[in-house]
Parts: structure tokens; sequence; C-alpha cells
């Protein structure tokens, strides 16, 4: 994974994370890139461009008339010049130039007059990027063929807190090696993956789940993208949002959870089960809410149908990739997972680390095979998706 030699053009609109813009133009350099940016006049009430100057070793490319300038390229030799244009932050305005084709400033001429892959990180308050009107911006941008990377969850400048924070600048490095390095493989395939927790009723207010984000499937879908597969997700309740090029069926339990993947099943070259799914539901639902009538209270629960080893007991059976989720005795019972279920590759994680694993961003994973293993170093999920495409690629005979 490399971006050395790559010219990259960075774009900086007005948003408050166009501060960690700066540190994203060193780390690009530092991994071996050529980089050159380009400003909104809101940017430049944000960070000066004499920032972008110093650390890109380029006069950066403005709105206003720079007569003084040594500006060597106008703006269509920029746009030529570039192998990537990147966007980050994209505020919703920006993205709303984009998705719209709008030529108002240099910027959005720039993403116009190029052909080279544009990727965008979106950057904005939690309830302004929940707004329809910015999801189906972002939606056309994605069926367009824009690479979205982010927003990730978490506090925000505003005081806020939920999905609308730019992605770190070392995950955008990461990101734009991959998109180098990822060549199609999985062209005309199709892949499921299972994502996310299921809840199994108890009552009409209450469930049994699990801490499953949802994450590390959503991530695996966007790997999966990424490398010109048609991606289904099933998802179970999750806060995150699956990536927008994906078609995502929405389920509760492990039944419905089971029966969306048999539907689908028939024309999938690669399933893939990252969600954590009841093993058990209750035998019978309370209609009405229990009460607390007594100090102890028994729930019967029933066996729910193991939805990977049913897809790999099929007679003509996709590439079948589970998870195991182990707090002891981890690659042993990964190993023996592997085999009583028949699956053709699993990924391990230690789910005792509260550090990785469930509910965070990152994760550290071993994947094993009938004949080998490769264990991957903790990650960013988006990074570690991809080294588990590569593995599965590398291992096995799947290309399209
Ligand atoms: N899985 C599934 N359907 C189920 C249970 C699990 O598809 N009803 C899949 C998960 O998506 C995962 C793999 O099976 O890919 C292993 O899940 P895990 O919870 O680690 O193991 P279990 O098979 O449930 O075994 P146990 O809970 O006994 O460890």
């Amino acid at each position: 994974m490399t971006i050395l030699n790559k010219k990259i053009l960075l774009g900086v609109t007005g948003g408050i994370a166009a501060y960690k813009s700066a540190d994203l133009v060193r780390k690009l350099r530092q991994a071996g890139a050529e980089v050159r940016v380009a400003m909104t006049e809101a940017a430049t009430r944000l960070v000066t461009p004499l920032t972008f100057q110093a650390l890109s070793g380029h006069q950066v490319m403005l709105d206003w008339e720079q007569p003084e300038s040594d500006f060597a390229m106008d703006h269509i030799a920029l746009a030529r010049w570039a192998d990537v244009i990147l966007i980050a932050p994209a505020t919703a305005d920006f993205m709303a130039h984009l998705a719209h084709g709008f030529a108002s400033d240099v910027l959005s001429t720039l993403c116009l007059a190029t052909t080279a892959p544009l990727v965008v990180a979106p950057a904005m308050n939690q309830q302004m990027w929940q707004h329809p009107a910015v999801q189906a911006n972002t939606a056309q941008l994605a069926a367009r063929g824009v690479h979205l990377v982010g927003p990730s969850s978490g506090d925000q400048a505003c005081g806020d807190v939920g999905e609308g924070r730019m992605v770190e600048p070392h995950e955008l490095v990461v990101f734009l090696s991959t998109l180098f390095q990822s060549s199609n493989r999985l062209k005309g395939k199709t892949v499921l993956i299972t994502a996310g927790p299921t809840q199994e009723s108890i009552d009409p207010v209450r469930y049994l789940s699990n801490h499953s984000s949802g994450k590390m499937g959503y991530a695996l879908a966007q790997a999966a993208l990424d490398e010109g597969a048609e991606v289904i997700i099933v998802t179970g309740p999750s806060a995150s949002r699956p990536p927008v090029s994906a078609s995502v069926i929405h389920v509760t339990t492990a039944q419905q959870m089971y029966d969306a993947v048999m539907g689908e099943i028939a024309t999938v070259d690669i399933f893939i089960a990252a969600a954590a799914v009841s093993d058990y539901r209750c035998e019978q639902v309370a209609t009405q809410k229990i009460k607390k009538n007594s100090d102890q209270y028994h729930l019967i629960l029933q066996r729910n149908p193991d939805i990977l080893a049913a897809v790999a007991n099929l007679e003509n059976r996709p590439f079948v990739f589970g998870f195991a989720a182990e707090t002891e005795n981890i690659l042993e019972n990964a190993r023996a997972k592997l085999r009583q279920k028949k699956l053709d590759m699993i990924a391990v994680n230690d789910v005792s680390n509260p550090k990785i694993g469930f509910l965070s961003d990152r994760n550290k994973l071993t994947i094993l095979w009938k004949d080998g293993e490769k264990e991957l170093q903790v990650s960013p999920k988006i990074m570690l998706a991809h080294d588990v495409m590569d593995v599965m690629l590398e291992q096995f005979n799947i290309e399209g």
C-alpha cells in the first residue's frame, strides 16, 4: 500500500476540521506523495493559505486573483496534474456544489475539470449530516463513483456528539493508499455481509442483544465496494451508517436475518458473516410488560438458526467467511469453528479487550484458513477490512 510519488490535490473547504488538514498535508508528504492545495474562501478564514503553502511547498490555489503569484499552473492544468482529488474537510455546502455540478469557485471547477478519482471526507454538525438534503447529495455523489470516507462519530466542535466528524488524517492516508492499490479485484462479484447485533424480544419493552456496533461489517462492505464488488448488507440495529453504495436490508431478529440472507444467497459469490447473532431467542415473547413480582425470573430460550453454518451447508455454496468473537483460547476455538462450520476462512477477535473490538473504531484480527493463518495488527477497522480482503484474495482464487 503506497502513495509514493502520487500527485494529490487536496481541496480544503470551510469546516472547522480544516485545521486537521494541515496535519494531513504533512502526513501525505511523509508518505512520499506530492501535494498541492486548493482552498475555498471560507476555508481561508479558518486556516491561512500560508500554512498550507509552507507545508506543501507550493503556492495554494485560491478563489481570488493572485497577480503576484508564481503559480505555474492554471486550474485546468492542476486538474489534469492530479492523480486524485481529496476534499477534506468537505462541508455540506461544498457537497451540494459537487452534487449539482456547480463551478462557482476554483475548487468546484477543479472537480469538474478532472478525470482523476474524487475522494470526499464529509465534516459537519451531526444534525446537518442527517438532513435528507445532505443525505440525498451524498447518495448522488456515491452513485457517481465519488469515494466517501466517513464521517466518523464522536465529540463535535459545536458541543454535539454524533456522526459528522471528519475521519482522522492518518485514516485518509490509509484510504488513499488502498485506493491506489485496489484494482477492482472483485469486479463482477456479489458479496453478502451480515453486520451488527440482533435483538430478541423478551416483552414489548425489553430484548436480548449484544455490544456489536456493526462497524466491522460496514468496513468490510466498504472494502468490498472499493474492490469493485456489488455489496448487499443484512444488518441488525446499528447507530452507525452503512456505506451508501451498498444495498442494505434492515432486520431485527436472528430469524429475520436468516430469512433475508437465504432470500439473497443464490446469486452471492462471497458470504461474510460479521454479525453478532443472538444464539438464542425467548421461547415465548410476553405480550405485556413483565412485572417484577418475584426475586427470580426464568426465561426459557430457544436456539436460533446458525446462519453461517446454514450457508456453508448449502449445495451450491458461495465462498464462506465467518467471524469468531472469543474471550479465551482464542485461536483454538476459532480453528474449531472453522472446521465444525465448514468455513473457508475465519477471522477471530479477542472481545475481552475493551480497547479494540465491538464498540471501538479499531480492531485486531487473526485470519485462519485450513492450512494457514495471518495475524493482522491493531488498526482502524476500514484499514483492517482492506487487509482482510488482501488475505482472502491472496489465499483463494476468487478474483472477478
Ligand atoms: N453466526 C451466525 N448465526 C448464528 C450465530 C453465529 O451466522 N446464529 C455467525 C457469526 O456471524 C459469526 C460466527 O457465526 O460469523 C461465529 O459466531 P460466534 O458468536 O463467535 O460463535 P457461535 O457460532 O455463536 O458459537 P459460540 O457462541 O458457542 O462461541
